[in-house]
């Protein structure tokens, strides 16, 4: 692997603000010397603003510089800032970067300064190299499970991040593979389980992340021929969402490890897998004081479920500074919501419509009564749904509508796909954009801008929300009938020496479409079958 360290252009340009180092000629963003992993777009846009810091740079100017001339609405552009506060943390100890001058542009408002001169810091890897997704958004917090999860990682070669959904499981194996691929260069791939719900097809979904095909009979024998080929290559497997076919993944990770030396895997699950040489690290909320009453607000600030809590309002409000008093009630309602990343994103993104006192006395009084409607379910999992219902229940009817059908959706999705499937009439599809960029707001939908295309994509927990809540709509089948007929439409024609484009990234998204299309109509063939029989 070709490394390339920007002692190697040794006329580079260095721009500094805040904790961040940003070196245009490479596309490289370093967060305190860590490379911070942007899609091109988003880094030309960042460029584009740290080099006119203290203007105003309009958003014509903008899409001129980014997008060429080719026209791009202003809810693209918005879902880029969006995800760039995201990635600068903005609102962590009152930073501000980014600031939106309403009806003419953005502006950086951070002091920046040049250091192309300063002394180069160590080498840096700039570009993503593995096979891993960039993580959408900054890790706040979780110092010691980070530290935890390598120490285990070092040691062993299967370890399983275990806790309930939306606690941060995914986000930390990501930021943990990551880690371990900056520290050592090595091959690595992430399989994304959530798609799928034939546990025959999990070593298929592991040849797939590799770029490879197994044929469907003996599976598994034809995946360890294959991890053999490359020898002893070492090779760093994510295996997301092992949940819901548990023992499917431990017989695979057996097999797998057995396969070559070289391998490991970070498996994450709402439950161990029970495999042979697996070690659990379990996560629980983001750290929160036990009681914030008299804290001063710099400790609140400190506090990791604070801090996410802050970053995210301000991503959504501009003009949000939480005084002490109210980070006092941040703090509360961190507590109230346990410390669950998600459940806070959720609550950060009502700060634009109600004060933070008033969210706190909400909370406690909404996710307690919602909670205890539901005595089954394990008490972070009843906090979550409470919150999810929470956020769903006030939503307009049309948002809810387009919520709960994008669970139709197995993975991610692009705004061409929503818009063919997602709206019963012609009408709907108006204003479809706006009602996804305002879900994406308020932490219902992931934005992913890594990539050329913008893709959404329904965390887990928030699918299976959407999707039981699309079912008793009563719309299931009529959403999987429109799913279907989308898929129909014809695949563009694969030349092999385009290995690598990004239509490929494409096909490999849409086959979780058509498997889940395909899985969907078999009980319904099978019943034409039996009557025809
Ligand atoms: N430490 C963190 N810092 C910032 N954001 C976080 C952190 N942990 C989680 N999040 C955010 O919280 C949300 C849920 O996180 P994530 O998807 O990693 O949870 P999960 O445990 O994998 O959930 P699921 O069980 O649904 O798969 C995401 O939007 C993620 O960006
Ligand atoms: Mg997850």
């Amino acid at each position: 692997m070709q490394l390339t360290t920007y002692a190697e252009a040794p006329a580079a340009r260095r721009l500094q603000f805040g904790a961040f180092e940003l070196l245009p000629q490479q596309s490289i963003l370093l967060e305190a010397g860590t490379p911070v992993r942007l899609g091109s777009r988003a880094f030309s846009i960042l460029t584009l603003l740290v080099e006119r810091a203290g203007e105003v740079v309009t958003h014509q100017e903008i899409r001129d510089h980014v997008w060429s001339g080719v026209f791009v609405d202003d809810v693209n552009l918005r879902v880029h800032i969006a995800c760039l506060r995201k990635k600068l943390g903005e609102g962590q100890g009152g930073e501000r970067y980014i600031l939106n001058i309403p009806g003419q542009g953005y502006s950086f408002v951070a002091p920046v300064e040049d250091t192309s001169a300063a002394p180069l810091p160590g080498p840096v890897e700039p570009r993503a190299m593995a096979g891993l997704p960039v993580l959408l958004t900054r890790l706040v917090g979780r110092a010691a499970d980070r530290a935890a999860a390598a120490r285990l990682i070092a040691q062993h070669r299967l370890v399983t991040l275990v806790g309930p959904g939306g606690i941060g499981k995914t986000s930390l194996a990501l930021a943990a593979a990551w880690q371990q691929v900056e520290a050592e260069p090595q091959d690595a791939c992430f399989v994304d389980l959530a798609p799928l719900t034939d546990a025959a097809l999990v070593p298929a979904a592991l040849a797939a992340a590799l770029g490879r095909r197994i044929p469907s009979e003996a599976p598994i024998p034809a995946l360890v021929g294959l991890l053999r080929q490359r020898g002893p290559r070492r090779l760093l497997i994510v295996l997301d969402n092992c949940e819901h076919l548990i023992d499917a993944c431990a017989v695979l990770a057996e097999a797998v490890l057995r396969a070559a030396p070289g391998i490991r895997i970070i498996a994450t699950s709402r439950e161990p897998l029970l495999a042979e040489g697996e070690w659990v690290h379990r996560l629980g909320g983001l750290a929160l004081p036990e009681e914030a009453d008299g804290l001063p607000a710099q400790t609140l600030l400190g506090c990791p479920a604070v801090q996410l809590f802050v970053e995210r309002a301000v991503a959504s409000l501009d003009s949000f500074t939480p005084d002490a008093e109210a980070l006092r009630a941040i703090a509360a309602i961190c507590r109230h919501l346990d410390g669950i990343p998600l459940a806070i994103e959720l609550a950060a993104s009502r700060v634009g419509m109600l004060s933070v006192q008033a969210l706190a006395e909400q909370v406690r009084d909404r996710l307690g009564l919602l909670a205890r409607g539901r005595r089954t379910a394990l008490p972070r999992q009843q906090t979550l749904e409470a919150s999810l219902d929470w956020s769903y229940r006030p939503l307009p009817e049309a948002e809810r509508r387009v919520l709960r059908r994008l669970a139709i959706f197995p993975g991610g999705f692009t705004l061409a796909a929503a818009m063919a499937v997602v709206p019963g009439e012609a009408a709907e599809r108006h204003g479809l954009v706006e009602q996804i960029t305002r879900m994406a707001a308020k932490s219902l939908i992931a934005v992913d801008t890594a990539g050329e295309a913008v893709h959404y994509r329904l965390l887990r927990t928030t699918r299976s929300y959407a999707a039981e809540r699309l079912r008793e709509a009563g719309e299931t089948a009529a959403l999987a009938r429109r799913h279907a007929a989308y898929l129909e439409m014809p695949v563009p024609d694969v030349a092999p020496a385009a290995e690598g484009a990004p239509w490929r990234d494409g096909l490999h998204r849409s086959r979780d479409d058509i498997r889940a299309a395909l899985e969907r109509a078999a009980p319904r063939r099978a019943m034409h079958g039996q009557a025809a029989a």
